[in-house]
């Protein structure tokens, strides 16, 4: 039994589908807030938790063989809400789920993290000081441990979430723009992180990024191309990141790690390709495919 943890979020509700697709048994912690109607009609087995409660925990985990885990606050917290916070899921939250693992006798434990998490991004930004925490915490756990690290995703940093809206016409370009980053698609992620699940002898660190390097400022040019029209740029200055970075990390962590993550990918590129998609028999999205994609109308 594979337990999936986020099952109800983008990439995570994408795992819990090819695990069911290969025909996998397949357990969701769903919070009990929160509808778990798509993955009963996928025919999931659905265990009612939530990361701070540890109880929950112990009672998902009986009988599973494999976690993974996409669970994260990030977006919640962007989205205005009081209940949940990074140090209670990704930090606290993530620490009870090891810990319930390791007690429930789970042999493998696959944790989606990100690329860069280990060359000081965390740093800057406390989601990312979550997730290296965590992966220290499973690197004791004496579990088989995956970590998955992914780069920045296509549908997040190419999108309006992130400042580029090609329907209005405006692009936010973080630092100078000019430092390549490897955009990688959600769905690639997915089907890499389900065959990370199930594989007879999986990586131990998969760090990984789409096939194609792109800087901040060659996106923007390449949504100009696929729309036809130029788009009104603005730039983040460095010491803006850098400064609000340092002050929004208590009072605002999410936006805080948002500001850290953009600076330090605009100082350094990542040093990962899609060797790992292609290993895999994956066939990657190329960035200027997505872009080209998501202004069709
Ligand atoms: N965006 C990027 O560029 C990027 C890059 C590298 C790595 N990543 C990582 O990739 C993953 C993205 O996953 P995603 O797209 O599926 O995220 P998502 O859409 O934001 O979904 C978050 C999931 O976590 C669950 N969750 C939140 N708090 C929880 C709690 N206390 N207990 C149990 N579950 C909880 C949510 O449940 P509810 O629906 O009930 O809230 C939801 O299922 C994250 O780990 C992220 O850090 C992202």
């Amino acid at each position: 039994m594979i337990l999936v943890c986020g099952a109800t979020g983008d990439l995570g509700g994408r795992i819990v589908q090819h695990l069911v697709d290969a025909d996998h048994a397949v357990r969701a912690l769903v919070r009990p807030e929160t509808s778990a109607d798509a993955l009963e009609d996928l025919g999931v087995e659905i265990a009612r938790g939530d990361l701070r409660d540890e109880a929950s925990l112990a009672a998902a985990l009986v009988g599973v063989d494999t976690v993974v885990t996409t669970a994260n606050a990030i977006s919640r917290v962007l989205a205005g809400a009081k209940d949940v916070s990074i140090a209670s899921v990704d930090l606290t939250g993530n620490r009870n789920l090891v810990a319930a693992a390791r007690e429930a006798g789970v042999h493998r434990f696959v944790f989606v993290s990100a690329a860069g998490v280990d060359r000081g991004m965390a740093d800057r930004a406390p989601l990312v000081a979550a997730k290296r925490a965590t992966e220290r915490l499973l690197r004791d756990s004496g579990m088989e441990v995956v970590l998955a690290r992914p780069d920045m995703f296509q549908e997040v940093w190419l999108a309006p979430a992130s400042g580029i809206d090609p329907a209005k016409g405006t692009a936010l370009v973080y630092g100078k723009g000019n430092t390549p980053q490897r955009y990688v698609a959600v769905e690639d992620v997915a089907r890499l992180v389900a065959k990370l699940a199930v594989a007879d002898d999986p990586p131990r660190i998969v760090e990984v990024g789409g096939p194609e390097q792109l800087t901040r400022n060659e996106v923007v040019a390449a949504f100009e191309a696929a729309t036809g029209r130029r788009m009104t740029v603005r730039h983040v200055p460095r010491v803006v990141l850098a400064v609000a970075s340092r002050l929004l990390g208590r009072p605002k962590p999410a936006l805080a790690s948002l500001m850290g993550m953009a600076l330090h990918t605009d100082l350094h590129p990542g040093e990962w390709d899609d060797a790992p998609l292609r290993d895999a028999g994956i066939d990657p999205t190329p960035a200027s495919a997505y872009i080209a994609g998501s202004v069709r109308v």
